[in-house]
């Protein structure tokens, strides 16, 4: 039997966060052996707020080289740059036809970007509609995201079941994959809200690319509580985004970061977890450099990627065209 297929993306916009790592990245590389996986470069989703043109293709080249630093084989997987290939586009037009504008305006993520931008793009808006063309195009079974991502999975199974009850089966209908712990790291500086990279202050998240140091220094200064004991509770959010840290780069689960620390305190549990982070982070950061400074090496990888992925996006594009009476 054919493995199930495995989609994911990340936009090229500013270098990842450990946030982005937990949350998706970390994931993908275990998923290679069991599943047939395509993990995109997502620069047509980037567009949907301004952009320069020469950021976008630098942070593009940038992720796919954390892609491979982290470990995405490209002898196993697809890795590839979404604008290389057409097709999302063009499903894209065509699940527009079938999507309705209200239920992208109940989209989260729209309301929270859109409130922030002074003029707000129709691309903004549209941004889920090709993101369930990404999926929808290679027939994927799991999309492993973080939690963030649920509501834009689950407006992607509504078109998948819209479009084959009425064109007849013809897309596979995804189901989101998120990591038991670190599916939502939050802000150092404000544990309410989510680590994001587009962050104003520094010091709320920790980049894939720190140095060790600013690691180490960022972890230091991360808001916790006057309470001053090990729970893992929601009424010590600080602290249990840390313990969520811990816990995804250790493999301990939370019990037993709290039991270890119960009697040791917020100090001695923040100086290990520095090196804890500092220390899952090393291969990658060792790495990165000289991938990413191999721009031939780069390029060969995605050419051929953008060729795997063409011809399966070319099989499911067909198809709909058809179906729709083109
Ligand atoms: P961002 O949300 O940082 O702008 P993307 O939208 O490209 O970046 O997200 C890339 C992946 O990282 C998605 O799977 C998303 O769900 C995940 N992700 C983003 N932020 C976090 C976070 N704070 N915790 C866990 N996962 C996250
Ligand atoms: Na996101």
């Amino acid at each position: 039997m054919d493995k199930k297929v495995v989609y994911s993306g990340i936009q090229p916009s500013g270098l990842l966060t450990i946030g982005n790592y937990i949350g998706a990245l970390s994931n993908f590389t275990e998923l290679q052996e069991e599943y047939n996986c395509l993990y995109c470069i997502v620069d047509m989703h980037a567009i949907t707020v301004p952009q320069e043109a020469k950021d976008l293709r630098k942070n593009t080249l940038d992720i796919l080289s954390l892609y491979l630093a982290a470990g995405i084989d490209p002898e196993k997987s697809i890795i590839y740059i979404q604008s290389h290939v057409p097709e999302h586009v063009e499903l894209a037009w065509l699940l527009n036809s079938i999507t309705s504008v209200g239920q992208l305006q109940r989209m989260t993520q729209y309301k929270d970007k859109s409130q922030k931008s002074k003029e707000v793009l129709s691309g903004l808006l549209n941004y889920p509609v090709l993101m369930a063309a990404d999926i929808l195009l290679y027939q994927s079974s799991f999309v492993p995201v973080g939690e963030d991502q649920r509501q834009h999975i689950e407006l992607t199974r509504d078109i998948a079941q819209k479009f084959n009850s009425r064109y007849s089966e013809t897309f596979v209908v995804p189901e989101i994959m998120v990591p038991k712990v670190g599916a939502k790291i939050m802000s150092l500086q404000n544990p309410e809200f989510k680590m994001s990279k587009s962050d104003p202050d520094k010091n709320s998240y920790i980049l894939i690319l720190d140095s060790e140091d600013d690691t180490r220094k960022k972890i230091k200064r991360a808001v916790t509580d006057s309470l001053g004991e090990m729970n893992y509770s929601n009424e010590q959010l600080g602290l249990k985004n840390l313990i969520d840290i811990h816990s995804a780069f250790s493999g301990k689960t939370p019990d037993e970061i709290v039991n270890y620390y119960r009697d040791l305190g917020y100090g001695a549990f923040k100086e290990d977890l520095g090196e804890v982070v500092v220390g899952g982070l090393r291969p990658i950061r060792q790495r990165f450099e000289e991938i990413r400074s191999d721009k031939s090496a780069l390029e060969k990888v995605y050419k051929e990627g953008a060729e795997k992925a063409s011809y399966l996006a070319n099989k499911t594009l067909r198809k709909v065209y058809k179906k729709m009476g083109f």
